[in-house]
């Protein structure tokens, strides 16, 4: 992983120039420093691209500009040192992350992917045949979580310091709508809860009071929670599914960890949290996904592109 956040929070959020030019800076140092970790890992004293099976890549879907830098190093690598190429869809990756915590870790199981950029309740079926079961129709819950912190003042991104604060706060001092938590169906629904809340911190700041933050972020954590949780064992009811999964960025959120913790042990289903390290976007989960296609010799053609969007539910 090498994280560019830094260059970003000075700006409130990921600047998609900015990410693609540092992906372009960063790419050859963390192939090297891959290569000297696996080498030694190995106990050998050197490893090349040759040494190599097959060369495998992140191509969908996100910002473009940053896939196609890692798509264009990638089968420049895999053209060079003579290996087939392997294009992987990053929300795959984060439901095979869950074998890096537990390797016995097999489907059919829901998966909560909350992130930045994605929120949605899946159908694992099985090894790459999934379903989504519901996305979010606006924003994504960490993108909520980054512009709560926005509205108090306090930087980017906004999960973590939510999360500190929040955790000295009061969940019920101030009642968020819970959006389309009865809606019948498995879809979320996060703008509106954002703006409920900085409607809260602009009449509180226009009355003179001095805000609550803690209150207020153990507030917004407990309304994005609960429809979490909600909508999860919904859907847990819905497939028959005995195992629950968690992925991305959010997955972190220690709320939403016990709160999944406390509804999966009164319902009996297991459930997996991968660790920490592979909750937010990570190169092992595309390695465990490309090795299940190299074992399928389902390779890509070197005319394959990046793409922004695909649909997790089609496979390629
Ligand atoms: O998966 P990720 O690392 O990147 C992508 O979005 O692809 O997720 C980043 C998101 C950010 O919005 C960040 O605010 C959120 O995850 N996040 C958290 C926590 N840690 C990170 N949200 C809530 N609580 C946290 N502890």
């Amino acid at each position: 992983v090498a994280s560019q956040i830094d260059f970003h929070a000075r700006f409130g959020g990921v600047v998609p120039e900015i990410a693609s030019r540092k992906h372009i800076e960063a790419i050859c140092g963390v192939c090297d420093e891959c290569f000297d970790v696996a080498a030694s890992a190995l106990g050998i004293e050197r490893l090349t691209w040759r040494d190599l099976d097959s060369i495998a890549v992140t191509y969908a879907p996100g910002l473009v500009g940053a896939l196609v830098v890692g798509v264009a190093f990638a089968k420049g690598a895999a053209w060079a040192a003579g290996k087939p190429f392997i294009g992987v869809n990053h929300l795959e990756g984060h439901l095979y992350a869950n074998k890096i915590g537990a390797p016995d870790f097999q489907p059919p199981a829901v998966v909560s992917l909350v992130s930045g950029g994605n929120t949605m309740l899946v159908h694992m079926k099985g090894w790459g045949d999934y379903e989504t079961l519901g996305t979010t129709i606006d924003d994504a819950v960490g993108e909520a979580f980054d512009k709560v912190a926005k509205a108090l003042g306090l930087g980017y991104p906004g999960g973590p310091v939510i999360s500190r604060y929040g955790a000295k706060g009061d969940p019920r001092a101030i009642a968020f709508p819970r959006a389309m938590m009865h809606s019948g169906d498995l879809r979320f629904s996060l703008s509106g809860l954002k703006t409920a809340v900085v409607t809260y911190i602009n009449g509180e700041r226009e009355a003179g009071r001095e805000l609550n933050v803690p209150d207020i972020c153990a507030s917004f954590e407990a309304a994005v929670v609960d429809v979490q949780v909600a909508k999860a064992k919904r859907a847990l009811d819905m497939t028959g599914a005995r195992t629950l999964c968690v992925g991305g960025g959010v997955a972190a959120n220690p709320v939403l960890r016990a709160s999944y913790e406390r509804m999966c042990s009164k319902a009996g289903v297991r459930l997996v949290l991968p660790p920490l390290s592979a909750c937010g976007d990570n190169a092992g989960m595309i390695a465990l996904v490309a090795l299940d296609r190299f074992r399928q010799k389902k390779f890509f053609s070197f005319d394959f592109d990046a793409k922004a969007h695909v649909n997790l539910d089609e496979p390629y």
